[in-house]
């Protein structure tokens, strides 16, 4: 299966592939992104351009999609509709609709949606279906989810139980959750460049997240920390809800 990368060539903007229908056009329900969107994270070219900085940027985010991948792999069946919150430019998007019936990839930020739509329109992506949506508040209802993944977003919410719950609201009892948070004085990696989103990035130890967890009515499966240079950079989360 495909590992999904950088991406920015595409069909014309303002469409999305509807899992249950033809392309449509974007309408965004909201103009303005939450305010817990780092500003380089709201343009899909900027984005993509971060994770090749430097060596440690890459290496990082490599060490990560293979342990995202492999959670994946453990957790996810094909008959799975499944949530993407905050699904970016969709390094994870394509890689999770392979393996499950349906994705609803949820972003709040506008160019990175239509990016999004572009990218999984050209793609072929028919099971995939890209709209507005951010945490806590607005993950736009849908079916009580099989599976939700949350990666590279809870880094940016100061209340990360509260982020927990409204995910676990959204799932079906018995689902299964898969989120990465920073390990706490994460970030910046060492040898990275330090980036303006990096002040506002909330590290969490082992010990906090399983506690945000627990009290969110969710079980942690498994807490993997992804080691760069001796020291724990992220922690991914395979987590089941009820
Ligand atoms: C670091 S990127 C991660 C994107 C993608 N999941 C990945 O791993 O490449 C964070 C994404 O989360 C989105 N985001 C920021 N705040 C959010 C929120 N409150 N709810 C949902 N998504 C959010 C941003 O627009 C951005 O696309």
């Amino acid at each position: 299966m495909s590992v999904p990368g950088p991406d920015s060539a595409g069909a014309p903007a303002g469409t999305v592939d509807d899992a249950r229908g033809p392309a449509r056009e974007i309408r965004p329900r909201s103009t303005v992104p939450p305010l817990s969107i780092p500003w380089p994270w709201r343009h899909p070219r900027l984005y993509d351009l971060a994770f090749r900085l430097s060596p440690a940027d890459r290496r990082l985010r490599g060490l990560e999609q293979r342990r995202v991948l492999a959670a994946l792999d453990a957790a996810a069946r094909p008959s799975d509709h499944v949530l993407e919150v905050g699904a970016g430019t969709g390094w994870y998007t394509g890689a999770l609709a392979e393996r499950v019936r349906s994705v609803r990839a949820i972003e709040p930020a506008p160019r990175m949606r239509a990016h999004l739509g572009r990218r999984m329109l050209r793609d072929g992506r028919r099971n995939v279906h890209v709209a507005d949506g951010s945490l806590p508040h607005d993950l736009g209802g849908g079916p009580p989810w099989d599976g939700l993944v949350c990666i590279g977003v809870l880094d940016y919410q100061r209340d990360l139980e509260e982020c927990l719950a409204a995910m676990a609201r959204a799932a079906r009892p018995g689902a299964w959750m898969l989120c990465t948070v920073p390990a706490r004085a994460a970030a910046p990696v060492d040898g990275a460049r330090r980036l303006p989103i990096h002040e506002r990035v909330f590290g969490r130890t082992e010990r906090e997240f399983a506690d945000a967890a627990r009290r969110a009515g969710l079980r942690v499966r498994d807490l993997t920390p992804v080691v760069l240079r001796r020291r724990p950079r992220t922690l991914v989360a395979s987590l089941g809800v009820g």
